[in-house]
């Protein structure tokens, strides 16, 4: 609840911000100021954990420029889509300022439950209440084009649907709280490669359909305080110069009536933002004032122009904590939000495999686990999408929790393994996360003692990745030839034993499977799952939890198959060492462009239509420990009714989806136990016939 205090404005001339009299402040404005108010204070915050500058959020990603004389704070902006990414310590204060991890964006996606996603909404925007940051800078929303995507982590789908009402969860969750969201990052941005150049290029169909689609959902469902322009070109035009993209087609036809920021650092050119509808320049640069001053002077700016962004600015501060004066506690329920993190990814796990029910695990069994990512869980991903978190429950301690024996022999090797590779320690790892630690060889005579002395082996295997760079395919989106090895040998010790063996999959996006899926028992994809993925993992394998995750995207049995791997980045002998028809990559900067060929063929859309290519497991896949029958669709106007009965042997959750013949809505049942049935009443998106040829897309 917000709290009004003394407001933090100081009376000069009488007059000071408020809600209703935007206007009348503007026009006391001087130029200098209006230039100042669009354009961000820097990178004072971000880079204070390093100098020690003094600002109100140490860690915020960006700053806006107070105008004291008006009353107008400086409103302080966060990453990111997990948790809000601060500095968790503070030069000359014992205090620790810890957020909580979420699961990463793949995860939240895969619960196909809105009403969770809310709920980790509300905490992250409480979180940031209590911190002192005004706008969080999330969700990310970017569409799983291609796997590759070195941010797909942060993202949700390949469908539109599910990426934004998932999206429009999280936002409504946060801004319950009274803080903003800036969904990110509009538009088109699919890759890392070139980031700041690189030019997508895709017909405006299949943009709308597809690419934009996600973005009109958040946004005219849940109405995000600000938009974030991506760094990429869309049809040759930096898209924070976009004023087709920013004005007619975000403003004037969604309706959206918030800010548009910029992304953070790359190109710039600053008037024609403003013209194009971008508001307010991050983090900003002195220049960039200097440059609007003089272009209006002039004459090569309209002063009206830099007015809309003024107001939109103003109308964003006034709607703040700070311009509220909410007194920040700096204490968050930490032990709160844990427990809504832990739910989550309770939710979004997803069960690939489970032959002979190798899976829940006995009470009392010995487990043998394999690989780093059993000691070292991977939470979340790098970059902006990091978080500080107060610990990792790992998954060897909260297996004992759930009454199942880690074989000891076998844990003290890894973490003697895991001491001497103690994460590398620099400025920038402390500021956006540390790579994966080596996996570590595993002799024969080691998985012979481990298979005698334990029941079962659980190998977890990791995958990092962050903003910067794309994957890649070979030790990446392929298993390393170590870890099949691994996988190999472990599958024959424990099978000729009678044994079985489990693969956790501790990833932020798409793997092959294919290739040795055949191998273990079951599999469970655990993605990213934030600082309690440990216990929200051994929950499932322990069957305290019933899995209930669905994929919200495909595994493709090949690379290759996907349509998008003919015009997508990556650096694979020598093939398509960039992107169709461009140079390498940062050699010429303007040159780099990406053809979005394959228009609609994106994930399912595609591997759904008669004689493409068979996949490893599809959209919307996802086992339980029970089983449940669900009753033809009712269609009534524009909703449908759906009966879910649990007729299994366990209490579990069911996911609904109408693929008609693309996903048209869905729902989650709440916990049914055994012979319980719940009706689902869902309502039918529209789609854009216009747009989108219905005729031509087969059901899946
Ligand atoms: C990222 C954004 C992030 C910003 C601020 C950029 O490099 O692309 O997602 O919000 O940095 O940290």
């Amino acid at each position: 609840m917000l709290v009004m205090t003394a407001n933090v404005a100081v009376l000069a001339q009488g007059l000071t911000l408020r809600q209703d009299n935007i206007d009348e402040v503007l026009s006391e404005l001087t130029l200098k100021e209006k230039a100042e108010l669009v354009v961000g204070a820097g990178y004072k915050s971000m880079l204070a954990g390093m100098t020690g500058a003094k600002v109100a959020v140490p860690g915020a990603a960006g700053m806006t420029r107070a105008i004291p004389r008006l009353g107008i704070p400086a409103i302080v902006l966060s990453d990111g889509p997990a948790g809000v990414r601060i500095e968790p310590s503070r030069k000359g204060s014992t205090d620790s300022f810890y957020c909580t991890g979420f699961p990463i964006g793949s995860l939240l996606s895969s619960t196909w439950n809105t009403e969770i996603v809310e709920r980790v909404g509300a905490a992250i925007g409480n979180e940031a209440l209590e911190y002192g940051v005004d706008v969080l800078l999330a969700p990310g929303m970017n569409i799983h084009r291609n796997p590759l995507c070195g941010r797909n982590f942060e993202y949700y789908s390949e469908d539109p649907l599910l990426s934004g009402k998932i999206a429009a969860s999280y936002i409504r969750g946060v801004q319950s709280q009274g803080v903003g969201t800036s969904v990110k990052h509009f538009a088109a941005n699919n890759q890392e490669t070139n980031r700041f150049w690189n030019d997508s290029r895709v017909s405006e169909e299949v943009l709308r359909e597809i690419y934009l689609r996600n973005f009109e959902i958040a946004v005219r469902e849940a109405g995000p305080w600000t938009v974030m322009a991506s760094y990429n070109r869309l049809n040759g035009i930096h898209t924070q110069e976009d004023k087709w993209l920013l004005t007619d087609v975000l403003r004037n036809e969604w309706n959206y009536e918030g800010l548009v920021m910029t992304d953070w650092t790359g190109n710039r050119n600053t008037a024609a933002q403003i013209q194009a509808g971008c508001d307010l320049m991050e983090p900003g640069k002195r220049s960039q004032i200097r440059e609007l001053v003089r272009k209006v002077k002039k004459g090569e700016l309209a002063e009206a122009d830099l007015d809309i962004c003024v107001r939109r600015v103003l109308e964003l501060v006034v709607k703040t904590p700070v311009f509220k004066g909410y007194e920040r506690s700096l204490k968050p329920d930490l032990a709160a939000h844990a427990v809504v993190a832990r739910e989550a990814a309770e939710e979004g796990i997803v069960l690939l495999k489970n032959d002979q029910s190798a899976l829940p695990l006995a009470q009392g069994a010995v487990a043998a686990l394999f690989g780093v990512g059993s000691y070292q869980l991977l939470a979340g991903g790098t970059g902006s999408g990091h978080v500080h978190r107060p610990y990792v429950m790992q998954l060897d301690d909260a297996l004992a929790r759930e009454g199942i024996t880690v074989f000891a022999p076998l844990a003290a090797l890894y973490r003697q393994h895991i001491m001497a590779h103690p994460p590398k320690k620099s400025f920038l790892s402390g500021m956006l996360g540390s790579p994966a630690i080596p996996e570590m060889p595993v002799s024969y005579a080691t998985l012979e003692s481990a298979a005698t002395g334990a029941d079962m082996a659980v190998i977890t295997l990791s995958r990092q990745a962050g903003e910067g760079g794309d994957r890649h395919l070979d030790d990446d989106f392929l298993l390393s030839d170590p870890e099949i090895r691994l996988l190999t040998d472990a599958c024959e010790v424990f099978h000729s034993l009678g044994k079985k063996v489990i693969v956790v999959l501790n990833v932020g996006g798409v793997v092959e499977t294919a290739s040795w899926k055949q191998l273990p028992d079951a599999i469970v994809l655990g993605w990213q799952p934030g600082q309690e993925g440990g216990s929200a993992l051994a929950r499932i394998l322990s069957g305290s939890v019933c899995p209930s995750g669905k994929l919200p995207v495909t595994f493709p049995i090949d690379y290759f198959d996907l349509p998008s791997s003919a015009n997508f980045p990556f650096d694979y002998s020598g093939r398509n060492s960039m992107s169709a028809g461009s140079e390498k990559e940062n050699d010429v900067k303007n040159v780099g462009y990406t053809v979005y060929e394959e228009g609609f063929d994106v994930g399912y859309r595609y591997f759904s239509q008669p004689g493409a290519p068979a996949v490893s497991y599809p959209f919307g896949f996802g086992l339980s420990y029970t089983s449940f029958e669900v009753s033809e669709p009712v269609f009534s106007g524009d909703t449908v009714s759906i009966s879910v009965k649990n007729v299994g042997a366990v209490a579990g959750k069911e996911v609904v989806m109408i693929l008609d013949p693309v996903l048209r809505a869905f729902g989650k049942t709440r916990l049914l136990q055994p012979g319980e049935t719940e009706t689902l009443i869902l309502t039918l998106a529209e789609l854009d016939t216009t747009h989108f040829v219905i005729e031509q897309r087969p059901g899946i």
